[in-house]
């Protein structure tokens, strides 16, 4: 094997549970997961997170020490993923970072000077590692006008498109979203609303748990329909052509909004309407592409909700519905992969975004390379 094809991809969504990383190896024909490793993010540095996502005080104080460690966290995984595998630094051609998204403003929501904003500084990732590291792949799509996102889709048509076969791919993360694959086309992939991060964030609030194991709150509850109706008329699912959203659209200051109008509802019962909710607005999306879809496959921590799963089998029916298990990667390490599989196509000068998902002037070669290492003596300035 040609050692420089390996690239680790590193990936911490807006679920913040996790740091997500995958080694992957990459070439024109294929690509190969060879080892993952999920590294913890300390509670404190979460609650910093957590703190920058919404618009605040100091926030430039708060936002540079926080760029700086999660730099220092994402080079720890990679170096510790690397321990574990017997691979050197040297053996690596490249990290693809996503960093970590702290404001999500994309041209679809409105924003007239749209902008994302990922941290996880790419040079302190650089110097503690000594790997180049590609990072900041969304803001060159917004750039040239796209929405910044999904960007995981070219990586889930080089991965699970298939001849004869119309797909879609559905990540459900903290946000979901889909690839609509029709053969080894990709046709289209936006955000379909919430993934897991309602469903977390009304469990945390209630129960003070990180997320709702396997949905088993959500399953002993009853569905309102009253909310459901509520829920369903967030303006975001009204949206059509390329779209993302994230935690500024869904959350709970908005669902508090939507249970003024009703009466004092069981907190077990607006967990399983969020669960009917999330799993409608994935499935609505789908039964509405403009492609027939024959099979769903999912990915992301959600494909683990059991009752998620459930309700989502209910409402595709006939369709077949899977994990990406079945198509051979694990459901939770596809996005990392995909950050290995961009980080790849950036180093071989190769567009990673597509026009037709994000609505970009056209695809770009994304992110920023960072070098390895310390330049050679004769290259030094003087
Ligand atoms: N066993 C499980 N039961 C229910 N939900 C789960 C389970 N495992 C993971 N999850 C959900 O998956 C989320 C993490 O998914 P992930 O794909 O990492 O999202 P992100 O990309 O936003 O970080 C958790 O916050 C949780 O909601
Ligand atoms: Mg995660």
């Amino acid at each position: 094997m040609a050692a420089r094809e390996l690239y680790v991809g590193i990936m911490s969504g807006t679920s913040i549970d996790a740091v997500d990383t995958a080694l992957v190896r990459c070439t024109r024909r294929d690509c190969e997961l060879l080892a993952t490793l999920e590294h913890p993010i300390a509670p404190e540095l979460r609650g910093d997170i957590v703190a920058i996502s919404q618009p605040g005080d100091d926030e430039i104080e708060r936002l540079g020490p926080l760029d700086r460690k999660l730099g220092a966290l994402f080079a720890d995984a990679v170096l510790t993923l690397l321990a574990h595998t017997g691979y050197d630094k040297g053996d690596i051609a490249a990290v693809g970072s996503h960093g970590q998204t702290v404001r999500h403003r994309p041209p679809s929501a409105g924003n007239r000077t749209p902008f994302t904003l990922q941290i996880g500084d790419p040079n302190t990732i650089a110097e503690l590692t000594g790997i180049t590291t590609v990072a900041d792949f969304r803001r060159r799509d917004i750039a040239a006008a796209g929405e910044g996102a999904p960007l995981a889709p070219g990586f889930h048509a080089a991965a699970f498109a298939h001849k004869g076969k119309s797909r879609a791919v559905v990540n459900i993360g903290g946000i979901a979203n889909i690839t609509l694959l029709s053969e080894t086309r990709l046709v289209s992939g936006f955000d379909t609303g919430p993934g897991n991060t309602l469903l977390d964030q009304w469990t945390r609030r209630h129960n003070g748990l990180a997320y709702d194991r396997d949905g088993q709150w959500a399953a002993e509850g009853e569905v309102n329909t009253a909310l459901l109706e509520q829920l369903r008329r967030h303006p975001y699912l009204a949206r059509r052509g390329p779209r993302s959203t994230g935690k500024e659209a869904f959350n709970l200051a908005w669902l508090q909004s939507c249970l003024l109008s009703l009466p004092e509802l069981e907190p077990r019962d607006v967990q399983a309407t969020l669960a009917e909710f999330t799993a409608d607005s994935i499935a609505g999306a789908i039964i509405s592409a403009e492609t027939a879809v024959d099979e769903v496959y999912v990915c992301g921590g959600g494909a683990r909700n059991t009752d998620l799963m459930r309700r989502l089998y209910r409402l595709l029916a006939p369709r077949h519905l899977d994990t990406t298990a079945a198509l051979g990667i694990d459901p939770e390490w596809v996005e990392a992969a995909a950050f290995a599989w961009l980080a790849w196509r950036t180093m071989s000068g190769l567009a990673g975004s597509s026009a037709a998902v994000t609505g970009a002037r056209g695809a770009r070669v994304l992110g920023a390379i960072h070098p390895a290492g310390e330049v050679p003596g004769n290259s030094a300035v003087r």
